[in-house]
């Protein structure tokens, strides 16, 4: 036990020491730790606060955001104080190569909470050292965006369970070697949401949460330069809302309300909310939507400066008093705007711990249709690396549509057009190109913009639709090939792979939606399946497709565990080889190097061995051993969609 005297040097852990002591009567067991930790994040809660707010604004906010970690670690329960304890000493849990995230919905996957621990051992056979439980917070009643338009923060989806399951789960996963990832959707709340309600009643201080406006003056100002997110069913960025006689600024859709951030209430309700949470047994949360936070007149609204300053002012009140929280970043943004969700310049490794890697997502499925890497590589290359603390999250598919998120300047290096090349994908991914494999459809056709997005699953956008309907074994094993390879680069990428619940199995689109009002107009909801269980009960029989791609995608998590050099401390390096149909990813580590190769065609290719660098002309084994490659009067020779990863025997 310790009096709780301490004065401290930074500003913050004085602050923290005198919010300890109006807060408890007296000695306060483990009150050394929380000080130690102001000490070593004060600096940051305060750059963090005052990149964004100025003087004395910044300290009453300062002095409020410390007395919010001290009451937020003060009922944080002492097993998970013992967790912060453990994971203060590896840091580096998410980037290890044993980290492998899962991502799923609760009531498709499992039905309930309790549910979801009775598949816990499905999802340890996989190796899921991660688990991300789409939205599960309160929705308003209705149509909610997949959860995204959340009611209560402080409880649970009723028919999924409470908040006291949602605490016993967090308790089975951590027995079971998996952290649990939530959604902090901050950008928005639901119109239901009690703050909202108090706007619409007049209240001034939470009309103040919003961004509220009497006449369409400012709105028309905005939308000069705001693109539309929805712009099918949900055009314009701002809704009439008839009880306050006012337009709202709604990104989304008109039932989200954009909260505004540069309200220090909003930023203190948040990091409150963030610290309940973490209470709960949360060890990760999905920043949801985080780009748009900020909006600044004459610009699109997303990857505002303040937006980081706000991050690492959070992050920094999780650090002092829930150490073991990290945050993972959604920002589906273009490729120069990506890195700096993980920090760049003073913010490097200051942000969010995780960060979906968009990028290389759309890059892979760019290099599919195109039979083509170059343009993948020269993407890659504008990246600065990335902090070596952090760790992108690594995907092929999510909840979400794929945005063509390709710049015009990369597209132009290889030839190509920006605005071309995005609409061919479209095209390609529904189907609609000579030689496609695909049965996508289109999300989201802006007729302004020509632009449109790509809605459908893994398995029927490579090919594994088509190749069944056509009842062609010689497309079905294409198409499975397809996805392994895909999948290969995903795990391999080093950063923490995420996968889609039902791509282990190989699940098509699901036209169920259809026949749910609440979903019917958003196809999206053909690539989140229910998961069949029956299906998955065939998973070790490897006649079946679902057999033989379960123990693809099991077998690369299996081995990316075995490698310490896929630590993603270490940047991985997409390079070009002599075919431009074949992808080298380089990576080296003190532990060895790894060179992947990966065959992007359907057709065999060959490549000079020199990409081999120092591995050339040795002994070499592929650590996956799932395609026959063979090296040939200096060349490498790679069956179709060949995945390698090659190490020196
Ligand atoms: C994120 C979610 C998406 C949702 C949006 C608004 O992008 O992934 O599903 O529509 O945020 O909350």
């Amino acid at each position: 036990m310790t009096a709780v005297t301490a004065r401290t040097g930074s500003d913050v852990a004085s602050l923290v020491a005198d919010a300890l002591r109006a807060q408890s009567a007296g000695a306060v067991t483990g009150a050394d730790d929380l000080l130690a930790r102001a000490r070593r994040w004060g600096p940051d809660l305060e750059a963090g606060v005052r990149a964004v707010f100025d003087g004395p604004m910044a300290d009453a906010l300062l002095r409020r955001l410390a007395g919010i970690a001290v009451s937020g670690w003060m009922v944080r329960p002492q097993p998970l104080r013992d967790r912060d304890r453990d994971r203060l000493l590896r840091p580096d849990w998410f980037q290890a190569p044993d980290a492998l995230g899962y991502v799923a919905y609760t009531d498709r996957f499992a039905g309930t909470l309790d549910g979801v621990a009775r598949h816990v051992d499905y999802l340890r056979e996989l190796g899921t050292t991660y688990l991300h439980l789409m939205p599960l917070l309160q929705p308003r009643p209705g149509a909610n965006d997949g959860g995204y338009a959340v009611a209560d923060y402080r409880e649970v989806r009723g028919d999924l369970g409470s908040m006291a399951d949602l605490e016993k789960l967090a308790t089975v996963l951590h027995e079971n070697g998996i952290a649990l990832t939530i959604d902090l959707v901050l950008n928005h709340v639901a119109r239901e949401h009690p703050w909202a309600a108090a706007a619409r009643a007049g209240d001034p201080k939470h009309r103040a949460y919003f961004h509220v406006f009497d006449d369409r003056r400012m709105p028309d100002a905005y939308e000069r330069t705001l693109p539309e997110v929805f712009p099918d069913f949900a055009p314009g960025n701002f809704t009439w809302d008839p009880e306050m006689a006012a337009w709202v600024w709604t990104t989304f859709n008109d039932y989200q309300w954009d909260l505004n951030w540069a309200n220090p209430d909003v930023v203190c309700e948040f990091a409150d909310l963030m610290l309940f949470l973490a209470n709960r047994g949360v060890d990760c949360l999905r920043l949801d939507a985080i780009a748009f936070l900020w909006k600044r007149m004459g610009t699109d609204c997303q990857n505002q400066p303040e937006v980081h300053g706000l991050t690492r002012a959070l992050r920094a009140v999780a650090r002092i008093a829930a150490p073991s929280l990290v945050f993972k970043a959604e920002a589906i943004v273009a490729p120069g705007d990506l890195v700096k969700y993980l920090g760049v310049g003073e913010y490097a490794g200051h942000v969010s711990d995780l960060a979906y890697h968009n990028s290389l997502m759309v890059q892979i499925w760019s290099a599919l249709a195109t039979k083509d890497v170059r343009l993948l590589v020269r993407a890659l290359h504008r990246f600065p690396p990335k902090p070596t603390t952090t760790a992108w999250a690594t995907y092929l598919r999510c909840h979400d549509d794929i945005g063509w998120a390709i710049d015009d300047t990369d597209a132009g290096s290889v030839g190509w057009g920006g605005p071309s090349h995005r609409a061919f994908l479209s095209r390609w991914f529904v189907g609609n190109e000579p030689g496609s494999f695909a049965r996508g459809e289109e999300f989201q056709v802006n007729e302004a913009t020509g632009d449109s997005r790509i809605s459908g699953s893994a398995a029927s956008l490579v090919g594994v639709e088509q190749a069944l309907d056509a009842q062609d074994p010689r497309l079905l094993d294409l198409a499975v090939r397809r996805l392994h390879c895909a999948y290969a680069i995903v795990y391999g990428f080093g950063g923490i792979p995420l996968l889609y619940m039902g791509d282990e199995l190989g699940l098509l689109n699901d036209s169920s939606y259809l026949d749910e009002p609440e979903h019917a107009d958003d196809n999206r909801w053909m690539h989140r399946p229910r998961m069949p269980w029956a299906t998955a009960a065939r998973r070790t029989d490897l006649t079946t497709l679902e057999g033989r791609v379960y123990a693809l995608i099991k077998h690369l998590g299996d081995v990316r565990r075995s490698l310490p050099t896929l630590h993603a401390a270490v940047e991985s390096r997409p390079t070009e080889t002599s075919n431009p149909s074949v992808l080298a990813v380089l990576r080296s580590h003190a532990a060895g190097d790894l060179v992947q190769l990966y065959n992007v065609s359907a057709d065999w290719q060959r490549c000079d061995a020199g990409v081999l660098g120092a591995l050339y002309g040795r002994a070499l084994v592929d650590h996956l051993g799932a395609s026959e490659f063979y090296v040939e009067d200096g060349q490498v020779v790679l069956p179709p969609y060949a995945a390698l990863w090659l190490a020196q025997a």
